[in-house]
């Protein structure tokens, strides 16, 4: 077989970019997609040398030829550049050296176009996040002492430039709090740049944090990351226990230096950023489940807010529902005057998984059907119907005392006790069997055949 015209047919067929240069940066193999990606102009540029090529680069900020010099790759490396074109592109690229017998011969470079993640590159969020309103002390709706102390605790602390921890289930109003302590802060004029952890591909997550130095064709001017783009401001993480925890440990370093270093350059930026995080589970079971870095806890969570559920707060539940249905009468052009006496009753013994959002969803929906001047149950979205629906449990050891169960066997005994578990949180999740997989860490099918198999049935009647 002859592996350099399937290595050809290959790299032709590719999405891919393929560049190789030799030991003295001579081009000697580049594919078609580079043309797409980099408008390639040059009628061969096999032979020719990289800075020949690509006159914008120098020793120092080519990629390809510091990787030469240094004999380090660079891998998952993402880059901002205007093509030829001069549209915007976002590439990602590995450059890896290879060597023969111990000696470096060489450098391939490998990227793709990454355009498809480009919403999550640092000039759109920002510019998204910037265009938005952020919420401010107003928007926080209750009376209630814990909101008045929670209120109290932004003006104190907004104007520090301590990391920020902010915890509490789905819907408790994190991003509502960490967009009061930017607008409460000297830095509301300054960039918010709001990141989701979990949305991003670990691999790209430190060149978009940290930025990157050098370019693949073009000078790197364009290569901050979000770390950088907040400068003055406050860049705000959202589900932290997301981020790979290697990448904890580099943010850990910013948090206490206070300098960054992008990705491929030695030189340190002095950069000036409010760190706020937040995360929807317990910070201590996020650490107990190795999601979190302790060093990187005890170090964001010099203040910290933690958040509680809305079935811990009902005292606020009138007030908000008051709000909402006020909103969503101007907003819709209605004039709905309240409740009966049947939903507050409802609204404050609903569990309210979903929290305060799940209450604003609910009231939105009620204000779009109701055909009268107060919501009535009836208006109420059709899952709280199904509120009620009992687990009814056959109980296949009905005869067995806590004495006979001594007698059963061991694997009988695990069967009993899944049962319970499984039941339990069921029954805290109202049935949901998306929730309660999720929580009890189990695909959709597993807990399914465990239902099953455990004789757990559930009993769908509408109340
Ligand atoms: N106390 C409150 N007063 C008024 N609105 C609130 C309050 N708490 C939450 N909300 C509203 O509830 C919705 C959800 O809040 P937010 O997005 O801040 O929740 P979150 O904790 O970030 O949720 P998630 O973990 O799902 O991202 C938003 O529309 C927010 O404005
Ligand atoms: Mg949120």
């Amino acid at each position: 077989m002859d592996y350099k015209n399937i290595l050809k047919l290959i790299s032709e067929n590719l999405y891919c970019g393929i560049f190789i240069v030799d030991k003295n940066g001579k081009v000697i193999f580049y594919n078609q997609s580079i043309n797409d990606l980099a408008g390639l102009n040059v009628e061969n540029a096999v032979g020719k040398h990289m800075l020949e090529i690509f006159p914008k680069l120098t020793e120092e900020t080519s990629t390809i030829l510091r990787t030469l010099k240094t004999g380090e790759g660079l891998k998952n490396y993402v880059q901002n550049y205007y093509n030829y074109q001069d549209k915007r592109v976002t590439i990602l690229s590995s450059t890896v050296p290879y060597y023969e017998n111990g000696q470096l011969e060489g450098v391939v470079e490998i990227f793709s176009d990454v355009d498809k993640y480009n919403n999550m590159s640092q000039s759109k969020s920002s510019k998204s996040f910037m265009e938005n309103t952020i919420y401010t002390l107003d928007d926080i709706i209750g009376n209630s002492k814990g909101k008045k102390e929670l209120k109290n605790k932004i003006k104190k602390t907004a104007n520090s430039n301590s990391p920020v921890l902010v915890y509490g289930e789905t819907g408790t109003g994190k991003e509502l709090v960490v967009q009061c302590l930017h607008s409460e802060s000297t830095r509301r004029n300054k960039p918010f740049i709001a990141q989701n952890c979990a949305a991003i591909p670990s691999t790209l997550f430190e060149s978009i944090l940290f930025g990157t130095a050098l370019g693949s064709f073009t000078g790197a001017k364009d290569s901050k990351g979000l770390i950088e783009a907040a400068e003055g401001g406050t860049l705000f993480l959202d589900e932290i226990n997301s981020m790979d925890i290697t990448l904890q440990a580099k943010l850990l370093r910013f948090l206490q230096e206070g300098y960054i270093r992008r990705l491929g350059e030695n030189k340190c930026h002095e950069v000036d950023v409010r760190v706020i995080a937040a995360l929807n589970e317990d910070p201590y079971d996020a650490i107990e489940a190795g999601t979190l870095r302790k060093d990187l806890f005890y170090r964001l969570s010099v203040i910290n807010f933690s958040l509680p559920p809305l079935r811990e707060n009902k005292k606020d539940i009138v007030e908000i529902s008051n709000y909402f249905l006020n909103f969503f009468n101007n907003k819709l052009n209605k004039e709905i005057k309240g409740f009966s006496d049947e939903v507050l009753e409802f609204f404050k013994s609903y569990d309210w998984p979903g929290n305060v959002r799940e209450l604003k969803h609910s009231i939105e929906y009620a204000v779009n059907i109701t055909e009268s001047s107060f919501i009535s149950k009836s208006d109420l979205p059709d899952y709280f119907k199904l509120k009620n629906k009992k687990i009814n449990v056959v109980e296949i050891d009905e005869l067995k005392t806590d004495d006979s169960s001594s007698f059963m066997s061991l694997s009988e005994q695990v069967d009993q006790f899944e049962r319970k578990v499984i039941i339990n949180a069921l029954k805290q999740y109202d049935c949901n069997i998306s929730k309660t997989s999720k929580k009890l860490g189990l695909p959709r099918q597993t807990l399914y055949y465990k239902m099953d198999k455990l004789s757990i049935k559930m009993d769908k009647t509408l109340d």
